[in-house]
């Protein structure tokens, strides 16, 4: 089976028309594509089209399109946070009315075509309807995870220009309640374009309504039909905008596609976990990443299959949970993220071997490398020695797997293995040579491929910018990888200021930004330091403004108050007071000197000559934390 995946392969790149052609026949087209790609990485000439004068509607492929067929079948399983309360099952059939309801409240409070709508939800079903509906009447929308503050919320609403957002009342992970309504209420004190608020009642928990402005979902949908024509949209209409951080500035809204992305989705489900009806398929991601748009909502349902949502966290109540959820509702597939399986191996063997998981036949991870000893673990311990396990490698921005096994590709622990079909790796060095054989450089790709972002929402310089400039000709996914004799690909992580904590990206830049934003702050640089269950923490250094007096009680403020900016996933996990930062002579920050230092690797902090003032260095190796 390696070498027909060798030999589609080498078809993808020698044929990419009539492969590309006859792969999108796995969608339901209004208008059958004539055309595959259509693209140029050169600045001069650049632009990605892929099936440009095909017609279709998302919804409708990951609906409409089975009902005849599967319309019986379980579409999504739904596993509440409390194991006591009762699973929801949501056939193709009543996921259909489902989402035509959302669908024809949205169009009832004004929602078109084209305009925006935000997502602010918990794992519950209507967080899946509301992003089909969206699809259903070609609105665009833009998920942002319910751990984000009403910060983050109010500067990702702005810049995509949303007046419309849909929340909960609450949600509910790990015993806990996560207010998501009141955070919009605070949003909208920051970003005051903010029109519309829909609301699902998901807790019952209090929550103030604000008199035309909020509506709640239940009494808004109490009339309205359960059915509602799927809008034709082209190929090239944006399907979504996710935000996501990068090496600088604040997070860039990342646009996917209708058709390319969905194909993109929907190949890469089947093929990767060579899915089989009627299967349980289960990725533990939130909504709120990539993750959960591709591998929770877009590539399942539109393979037909039977996805699994979990509202909870995997250890909680117990170290057992996500093995008898696993056992509960019989899933084949488990697609998780390496540092979940870390904490998860911290409570020894026992707890997974009081169930069974004899259902499983394929392990999926995604997010981080996978350490070795984790990707053993999850190999014996968990799958019995019986399972495989698929290291998928991707991006917010590809929109789906680029590199990984299929079930039947030999592996290696740690390795993502072999390119996708239709994705062309290369590495390069730093001045942009490409090296071959067995080498480790730059990950670039060579060639578009249909699943690939198409912009940068309201920057189109800014996407070409990151991706296209420093490597000329080719896409920089900002990862580093080695390959080996073999041509495996083992993905050695980022390359430039992009931190990876619990599988989440996180720009240092942000969190930097958050913290000079303190008024006892006068700068910050945050690296990233080795951390054995997130895989990287933050490692934050900061000067306080002068007659600021370091202390613990300071540290804490700080570490709160990014948590406040942010989020919970910024918080630094450590805070060093420095009374100066190492810099160039010309003022410019040396964060491989500040890394090393986080990294405890004293020994090697290599060249200093170039500091301004090298003194520096010795103070902060004096006082580093940890
Ligand atoms: C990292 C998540 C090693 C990588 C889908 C990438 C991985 C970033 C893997 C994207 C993997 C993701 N092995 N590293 N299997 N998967 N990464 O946008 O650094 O949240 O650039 O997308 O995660 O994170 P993002």
């Amino acid at each position: 089976m390696t070498d027909s995946r060798g030999a589609q392969h080498q078809r993808s790149l020698d044929e990419p028309d009539s492969f590309w052609l006859e792969q999108a026949d796995r969608l339901d087209w209004i208008e059958t594509p004539t055309r595959a790609g259509d693209w140029s990485f050169e600045e001069q000439d650049f632009h990605i089209r892929w099936f440009e004068d095909g017609v279709l509607n998302v919804s409708a492929n990951c609906i409409d399109r089975h009902l005849a067929s599967r319309g019986d079948t379980i579409a999504i399983i739904w596993e509440p946070d409390d194991p006591q309360a009762e699973p929801l099952r949501f056939t193709y059939r009543e996921l259909h009315a489902e989402v035509c309801r959302f669908a024809n409240v949205l169009k009832a409070e004004g929602v078109k075509k084209g305009d925006r709508v935000t997502v602010y939800m918990p794992m519950i079903p209507e967080a899946a309807f509301a992003l089909l509906a969206c699809a259903r009447i070609g609105a665009i929308h833009s998920v942002v995870f319910g751990g984000f503050s009403a910060d983050a919320l109010a500067g990702r609403m702005a810049d995509c220009g949303s007046a419309f957002v849909i929340t909960a009342d609450e949600g509910r992970r790990g015993g806990k309640r996560v207010p998501l309504k009141a955070c919009i209420d605070e949003a909208a004190g920051i970003f005051p374009g903010i029109e519309k608020v829909l609301v699902v009642r998901a807790t019952g928990g209090a929550v103030t309504m604000q008199p035309g402005r909020d509506i709640w979902y239940h009494e808004a949908a109490a009339g309205v039909s359960a059915d509602c024509p799927p809008e034709p949209m082209k190929a090239e209409d944006p399907l979504f905008i996710l935000y996501t951080s990068g090496s600088t500035g604040k997070p860039k809204g990342v646009v996917h596609t209708s058709g390319g992305y969905l194909l993109w989705a929907s190949l890469t489900f089947a093929t990767t976990f060579g899915y089989r009806a009627p299967e349980v398929f289960w990725c533990t991601a939130d909504i709120g990443w990539v993750t959960g748009h591709s591998y929770i909502v877009y590539g399942p349902l539109a393979c037909g299959a039977t996805t699994l949502m979990f509202e909870g966290v995997p250890n909680w109540p117990t170290p057992a949970r996500i093995w008898q959820v696993v056992d509960r509702h019989r899933v084949a597939t488990l697609y998780t993220a390496p540092t979940a399986l870390r904490s998860l191996m911290k409570e020894g063997d026992d707890p997974v071997k009081a169930t069974s998981r004899d259902s499983l036949r394929l392990l999926g991870t995604v997010g981080e490398p996978i350490n070795p000893e984790a990707w053993r673990w999850y190999h014996d311990v968990v799958g019995d020695g019986r399972s495989p396990i698929v290291d998928t490698w991707w991006q917010t921005e590809t929109g789906g797997h680029m590199i990984t096994p299929f079930p039947d590709t030999p592996t290696k622990p740690g390795s993502a293995t072999l390119p996708f079909y239709g994705v062309e790796p290369r590495l390069l060095d730093g001045d942009g040579h490409e090296l071959h054989g067995a080498t480790e450089g730059n990950l670039v790709i060579a060639r578009a491929w249909p699943g690939m972002m198409r912009g940068v929402w309201g920057d189109e310089q800014r996407f070409f910018d990151t991706y296209f400039r420093t490597f000329p000709g080719v896409y920089t996914t900002g990862d580093g990888a080695r390959r080996d004799e073999d041509g495996y690909y083992w993905i050695t992580g980022r390359v430039d200021d992009v931190i990876n904590v619990s599988g989440h990206r996180m720009g240092t830049a942000e969190v930097e930004s958050a913290l000079v934003l303190h008024h006892d702050v006068a700068e910050a640089a945050v690296v990233g330091m080795p951390h054995d269950v997130k895989g990287q923490g933050i490692y934050a250094y900061v000067t306080l403004n002068s007659g600021i007096e370091p202390n613990d009680a300071l540290r804490k403020a700080l570490r709160d108050w990014v948590r406040r900016e942010i989020g919970p996933i910024a918080t630094p996990d450590a805070v060093q007071f420095a009374p100066g930062l190492p810099k160039t002579r010309s003022g410019k920050i040396m964060r491989r000197i500040l890394r090393k230092i986080a990294e405890g690797e004293i020994a090697a902090l290599g060249d200093t000559s170039t500091l301004a003032d090298p003194a520096v260095v010795d103070d902060l190796v004096k006082n580093r934390v940890g």
